[in-house]
């Protein structure tokens, strides 16, 4: 073994391949970013055309990047280049690479206040919370606060650095394997104290019933970004992670794994949000402090409830961590291939930068006056980020992703990668047709929609 691939490193099987994945695709997204997004974006009928995206593009998208990556094993842009050097290809790895770390810039603030509020619950701060409004009251002085704001994003992203600086599998398989399965069984209890609140039943049609009339373009749209953001899609993650999987391993049936469970865990916590919000008058358009602003207020009404309180706050944090370590991934895969520095090197460097531009988002909710109303007046620079990178650059990415892969390497080129050692290419003729009809069109429309109306934010 050379010391390339060595350093490299691959995953211990298959279910820890899958379990790493999943632990990339299921995190903020599906617990903070989803339930929210689906409330500003008319409730069931974003959460419709969300699973459809899931299956029509996710999914294609998701095996296209596994089998780039397991092929070339590389990192996106390295990937691209073994296949077709000296064309505009890299780009799109590029693009990739910088998106890492724009989407891990604003995501640590995030991950970072779920930390802040494991501790907050730890020192007794919501014991007395009983409302909605004191919850939503606690959560903006928070977040108003620069030092906090700022500690938590460098501690996050401290954390993050420390775990990639010890290399794949056993950084990552190890975390993922154990607390994903205890965040499942939080949230299940969870959503069931939510949907028997007085009042819950408004929230569960909110979230169940679609209503036609709020459809739009704008909910294709965001719909698009959400699903790609969640399952870690476009920006070449899953090349990255594709790249440490065996050629044993079914590609299509680990996909499909990995967006189910994290389908399931989207679904299971807007079961959790929705219902307690309406219970609690709150409006479900209210944007990014949603989980942290409704969590709290169904903890108090359970027994043993700050208990329940801490442990979901702490497990929000480990799976934002292996999330965040997916995305830091993806520029120190880059740096240790392309650019041949070492491990450490790149791991250090992307931490600081990430840092720095992580400085603006900290300040954007309620902290600095400026940034957070950078936009509009509800809208500041985390948002911005969080639409430019989590929306836009990881729609562009899996648009060309979708070309390359129906057209550029083309779709036999994938099979004959999918159908290694024996294994079987499930619904072959179908991801066929969709990875080149029906996602880079999908793509397109929606993107030509957006740039043509200005809709961005
Ligand atoms: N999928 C992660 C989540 O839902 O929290 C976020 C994410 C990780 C997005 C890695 C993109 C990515 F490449």
């Amino acid at each position: 073994m050379s010391s390339t691939e060595i350093d490299r490193g691959n995953w211990g099987s298959k279910l820890g391949f899958i379990l790493a994945a999943a632990g990339s695709a299921i995190g903020l997204g599906n617990i903070w970013r989803f339930p929210y997004v689906a409330g500003q974006n008319g409730g069931a009928i974003f959460v419709l055309i969300y699973v459809i995206f899931v299956v029509m593009i996710g999914l294609p998208v998701m095996i296209s990047e596994l089998s780039i990556g397991r092929r070339t094993q590389k990192n996106p842009v390295g990937a691209f280049k073994v296949l077709f050097p000296k064309s505009f290809w890299k780009y799109v790895g590029g693009l990739g690479v910088i998106t890492g770390i724009g989407i891990l810039s604003f995501y640590a603030v995030i991950a970072g206040y779920t930390v802040g509020y494991f501790i907050k619950i730890i020192l007794g701060d919501f014991n007395h919370v009983l409302t909605g409004d004191q919850s939503a009251a606690i959560f903006t002085s928070f977040t108003a606060n620069p030092y906090v704001s700022i500690s938590l994003l460098f501690l996050f992203v401290l954390l993050t650095v420390m775990v990639v600086m010890g290399g794949v599998s056993a950084g990552i398989e190890r975390w993922s394997k154990i607390l994903m399965p205890i965040l499942f069984v939080l949230l299940i209890l969870l959503a069931i104290r939510s949907v028997t609140l007085k009042g819950a039943g408004a929230g569960l049609s909110f979230y169940l019933k679609p209503d036609f009339s709020k459809l739009s373009l704008t909910t294709f749209a965001r719909a698009l970004g959400q699903a790609l953001f969640s399952l870690s899609l476009g920006m070449g993650t899953m090349i990255t992670y594709g790249s440490y999987i065996s050629k044993k391993d079914n590609l299509v049936t680990s996909a499909a794994y990995v967006a189910f469970f994290d389908t399931l865990i989207a679904i299971l916590s807007g079961l959790v949000m929705f219902p307690a919000l309406f219970a609690m008058g709150l409006d479900p358009a209210g944007g990014a402090g949603l989980v942290f602003v409704v969590l709290p207020s169904i903890f108090a009404k359970m027994p043993g409830g700050m208990i329940f309180g801490a442990g979901i706050f702490l497990l929000l944090a480990v799976a934002a961590l292996t999330s965040t370590i997916s995305l830091l991934e993806v520029p120190v895969a880059y740096f240790v291939d392309e650019h041949k520095w070492t491990r450490k090197k790149a791991v250090i460097w992307m931490g600081v930068i990430t840092f720095i531009i992580g400085i603006p988002s900290a300040l954007s909710l309620g902290a600095n006056s400026v940034l957070s109303t950078i936009i509009r007046k509800d809208f500041g620079f985390l948002d911005m980020m969080n639409a430019v990178f989590g929306n836009y650059s990881l729609s562009i990415g899996a648009f060309f992703i979708s070309i390359f892969a129906g057209y550029k390497w083309g779709v036999h080129a994938v099979a004959k990668e999918i159908e290694q050692e024996g294994s079987i290419f499930y619904y072959k003729k179908l991801w066929m047709f969709i990875i080149r009809f029906i996602c880079p069109i999908a793509i397109f429309f929606i993107l030509s929609y957006i740039a043509w109306t200005g809709n961005y934010f």
